[in-house]
């Protein structure tokens, strides 16, 4: 058989990464910033990086931290300003880490139904009287893992909530950057006034592997988790850092999101067809960027047996459940295609269509 195709993790493409470029990065951080980088350090991050976010995102550099990758932030975050048995809403499904870190944290997780436009509002406003959660953490733009985006409306209705009951919205945006069509959504600072965190990342543009993630919050709540990173490992690795802010000062970020647009959208393509092809009777969202679309299968055929058949036919596909704080899912699987070929795609959605069918005829 040939090499089975994987569709189970949400990477960047192997050749995605401008490894020449950050060689070149890597020399000049380390010849221009090398006695600050090759030093410890405070802890809230390199001061030219945090500083050329705040720019680009028009806050104060007081308001930024930066930190070993998004999710360390994300948990630094969560031991900070929650305690345990603090209620927290997210989406359903949402990123399984955060349900993970939540839960490490003692918090209850409760999850509010996404539909193709984002979170169920109804859902959320009767949510929000019943538990006035201290957190509702979201991921607006193609979610991780259905894709879908939240609307306007859904953003102004998102924040009004937010403020009337005065819950942090964490806003997790590590896919805002990576719209392959379409229009962008307004940010969620210009649909409201409410307690916001934003956060995001370079892993998707750039590379997973230097760990490299900011977060803007208010100014306590970046010292509250400043100090914890001094007390936990003084400060997070510089180098990756250094290299960052060099790739962004020579202007090499924006060419990067037009050649990762290039390579991913074709694959987005790609598994949009072949779903409508080859899949019939599952529905999903059709995202217009991002890593990820997430299909919900038909009445009566379960994730676990398509997963199973699949293998078989050397397609793997992970495990749906994770991914719902009610451990639910079922009925749904995650389809990552921005590390798969379009034509990889289309023979892994054949089979699984294949699979489907064969359940549907013979009823199992
Ligand atoms: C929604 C979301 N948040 C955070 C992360 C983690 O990002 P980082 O590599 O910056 O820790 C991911 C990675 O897949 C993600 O999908």
């Amino acid at each position: 058989m040939s090499e089975s195709i994987v569709l189970t993790r949400g990477v960047p493409a192997n050749e995605s990464f401008a490894i020449d470029d950050l060689v070149e990065c890597a020399e000049s951080a380390l010849r221009d910033y090398g006695t600050t980088i090759l030093q410890y350090h405070p802890p809230k991050g390199f001061l030219p990086l945090r500083a050329a976010i705040a720019e680009r995102e028009g806050v104060p550099v007081e308001q930024v931290i930066l930190g070993n990758g998004s999710i360390q932030l994300l948990d630094l975050l969560i031991r900070t300003t929650l305690s345990p048995g603090d209620v927290v809403l997210v989406e359903r499904p949402t990123y399984d880490r955060t349900i993970k870190a939540l839960r490490r944290a003692g918090c209850q997780v409760h999850g509010i139904p996404v539909e193709s436009d984002g979170l169920a509002i109804e859902a959320l406003t009767r949510a929000m009287q019943r538990w006035r959660p201290r957190m509702l953490y979201l991921i607006p733009d193609f979610q991780n893992p259905t894709g879908a985006t939240l609307s306007a409306a859904k953003r102004t209705a998102v924040m009004s909530l937010a403020a009337q009951y005065e819950t942090l919205l964490v806003a997790d945006l590590p896919y805002r950057p990576l719209r392959y069509w379409g229009q962008d959504a307004p940010a969620l600072s210009d649909c409201g006034d409410a307690p916001l965190v934003q956060m995001s990342s370079f892993s998707k543009l750039i590379s997973p592997g230097m760990r490299v993630g900011w977060m803007i919050a208010p100014e306590p709540m970046i010292e509250a988790m400043s100090t914890l990173v001094e007390s936990a490992c003084i400060c997070p690795g510089m180098i990756p850092q250094g290299m960052v802010y060099e790739y962004l000062r020579r202007g090499l970020l924006e060419p990067a999101l037009e050649r990762l647009k290039a390579l991913y959208a074709p694959r987005l393509r790609a598994c949009l067809d072949s779903l409508e092809r080859h899949v019939p009777g599952a529905h999903w969202v059709k995202p217009e960027g991002g890593f990820f679309l997430g299909v919900t299968l038909p009445e009566g055929i379960t994730a676990r047996a398509v997963r199973e058949g699949a293998k078989a036919q050397g397609v793997t596909l992970s495990d749906g459940g994770a991914f719902f704080p009610d451990g639910d899912g079922s009925r749904f699987l995650r389809i990552p295609f921005c590390g798969v070929a379009e034509n990889d795609i289309e023979t892994a959605l054949t089979h699984v269509g294949a699979v489907i069918q064969e359940m549907s005829v013979t009823g199992r």
